[in-house]
């Protein structure tokens, strides 16, 4: 445990993306916190669930599709749903998977679930090489480098480029079929980039919560814990403060052993902190929990990383209220705080530090990936957000790569291959983002041309638009869902108007 820092004090604050505030402190987690609603209480999202009815399809891919010495295949899963398409000619919306199980981001999308009829679509939800079912080499797949090598986005767009095409041609029905590419968060960034590599394959894209430019020098690497802190900030007087200084209260109380055990019993942790590194681990858990709050911070209650109530930051700021509060005060109202992540369904018998969302997600081989392409730097000071100053420190990030996976980051390749900020030259992308979404930073949220298409919504969290319908949704992403579909229908248009061309402007 204690030879690598990964395994030790390191945690993936993740989720759909590794958030690197400890990069060189992070470990890999993932969850069993009980998933169940509470009796009694049917969300709607189960309700509109009922709609979800695939079928789930392999796809011989090639490992390698850009190199000819590995010649051999694998099979990469897919999912259809064809219930509202129309035949020659209807579209196919296609969900370009990230880096988890297909079937759990399919139950995440259900704004393709809610279009599908009125765009008589054919929905294709595409799992990434790597995650899920689709692993190129078995078991194997994580064993070294050199099984892990195929795992890039390169790769896994070449993959849904095959697909599509092997779609068109052995689809009856689907020759003529415009493809659309959606997706959120990484998978966002695969929907915009689909688009940009293959404009013939896809008409369009919606990159949802995509942040294309969370690469070196393009943004600023505080703007991320900046705003989750401001969300902490507007949910309730002096909530930010609170966890601002509860880091000194975890290291006041944390330098003792009778502090140690007084904050294990205070905060049920299933395993008591023993060490200041135990006490190291146990702060970027709380970060990384903090962190999550902000992605899911949905105005209803839901179920993607945890089971939360409705509003859940405003909820947790109830319990801070007070920051000047002695150091063991302060942190029962942080238990309180954090038990609201941990806790909603009241059947968590005790804390686990080593896991802070879903296990649906493939934290291992996202971290490869933040390791070798997606290299996305993030730092705090302390002042302008409410973490402890921590700076991105590049060579220890890749001195860790070096050491868990035998690889060493490229910071500026993602610019190179994709575009950085000059990608003027693309058409038919929206790109939306949530206000409350600390993604939204790194993402592209200024004009640059008519068919690069930017959407704000003020009051969404992590990709808001691209779940279910729900009564409580703010106006703001009515009105983002709604301009979405008449762009799409409008790029559906102008192919059917015109097939040779698939990147006319919109007017
Ligand atoms: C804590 O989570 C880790 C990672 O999921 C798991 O291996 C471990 O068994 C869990 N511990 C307890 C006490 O639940
Ligand atoms: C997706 O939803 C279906 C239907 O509710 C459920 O049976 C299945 O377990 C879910 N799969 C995942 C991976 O969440
Ligand atoms: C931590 O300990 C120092 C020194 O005893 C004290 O001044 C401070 O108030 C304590 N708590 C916090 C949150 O700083
Ligand atoms: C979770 O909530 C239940 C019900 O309030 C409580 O009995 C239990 O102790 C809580 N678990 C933790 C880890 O605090
Ligand atoms: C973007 O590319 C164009 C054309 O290659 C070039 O003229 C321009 O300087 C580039 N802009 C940036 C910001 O790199």
């Amino acid at each position: 445990m204690a030879s690598s820092i990964f395994t030790s004090v390191t945690r993936l604050a993740v989720f759909i993306f590794v958030t690197s505030l400890v990069s060189c402190l992070q470990v890999i987690s993932a969850i069993n916190a009980p998933n169940l609603p509470r009796q009694g209480v049917v969300s709607s999202d189960q309700i509109l669930r009922n709609l979800i009815d695939y079928k789930t399809y392999y796809f011989d891919q090639k490992i390698d599709h850009f190199g000819f010495a590995e010649d051999s295949t694998f099979k990469q899963r897919y999912l259809l749903a064809d219930q509202h398409w129309h035949k020659d000619g209807g579209p196919i919306l296609f969900y370009t998977g990230n880096e988890g199980d297909i079937a759990w981001f399919c139950n995440n999308t259900g704004f393709m679930w809610d279009v599908a009829e009125e765009l008589g679509a054919l929905l294709v939800f595409a799992e990434h090489r790597y995650y899920g079912d689709s692993l190129p080499f078995g078991e194997q797949s994580y064993s070294d480098a050199k099984h892990l090598n195929f795992l890039t986005s390169e790769q896994a767009l070449a993959d849904f480029a095959m697909l599509t095409e092997h779609l068109k041609l052995d689809l009856p029905g689907a020759k003529h079929s415009p493809v659309i590419a959606i997706g959120g968060s990484y998978g966002g960034m695969l929907a915009a980039w689909f688009r940009m590599k293959y404009p013939h394959v896809v008409v369009g894209a919606l990159a949802s919560s995509a942040p294309i430019w969370q690469f070196k020098d393009l943004v600023p690497c505080d703007v991320f814990y900046k705003i989750v802190t401001d969300d902490f900030s507007e949910s309730g007087k002096g909530c930010s403060e609170s966890i601002r200084r509860s880091w000194k209260a975890v290291d006041n109380l944390t330098s003792t052993d009778g502090g140690l055990q007084w904050l294990s019993d205070a905060f049920h942790l299933c395993s008591p902190l023993k060490s200041k590194e135990d006490a190291l681990f146990f702060k970027s858990w709380l970060s990384e929990t903090w962190v999550n709050l902000a992605m899911v911070d949905y105005p209803y209650e839901a179920n993607f990383l945890q089971p939360l109530p409705a509003w859940p930051i405003q909820v947790v700021c109830k319990f801070l209220r007070e920051p000047s509060l002695p150091d063991k005060d302060l942190l029962q109202n942080i238990f309180q705080a954090v038990n609201v992540y941990y806790n909603h369904t009241g059947n968590t018998q005790c804390l686990n530090t080593s896991q802070t969302a879903t296990g649906n997600l493939g934290y291992i081989g996202w971290y490869y990936q933040a390791c070798t392409e997606m290299v996305m730097p993030m730092c705090s000071n302390g002042v302008s957000d409410m973490f402890e100053p921590q700076q991105w420190d590049f060579k220890a990030f890749s001195d860790d790569c070096s050491q868990q996976f035998g690889v060493r980051p490229r910071a500026d390749w993602a610019t190179t291959a994709y575009g950085g900020k000059n990608i003027s030259s693309h058409s038919n992308i929206i790109f939306s983002n949530g206000g409350l979404d600390p993604w939204s930073g790194g993402g592209v949220n200024v004009h640059i041309s008519d068919s690069l298409v930017t959407i704000v919504i003020p009051e969404g969290a992590h990709h808001l638009d691209l779940r279910f319908n729900n009564p409580f949704d703010p106006q703001s992403v009515l009105k983002a869902r709604a301009l979405e579909v008449q762009y799409m229908k409008q790029w559906i248009k102008e192919t059917t108007l015109n097939p040779g061309s698939q990147s006319n402007k919109i007017v």
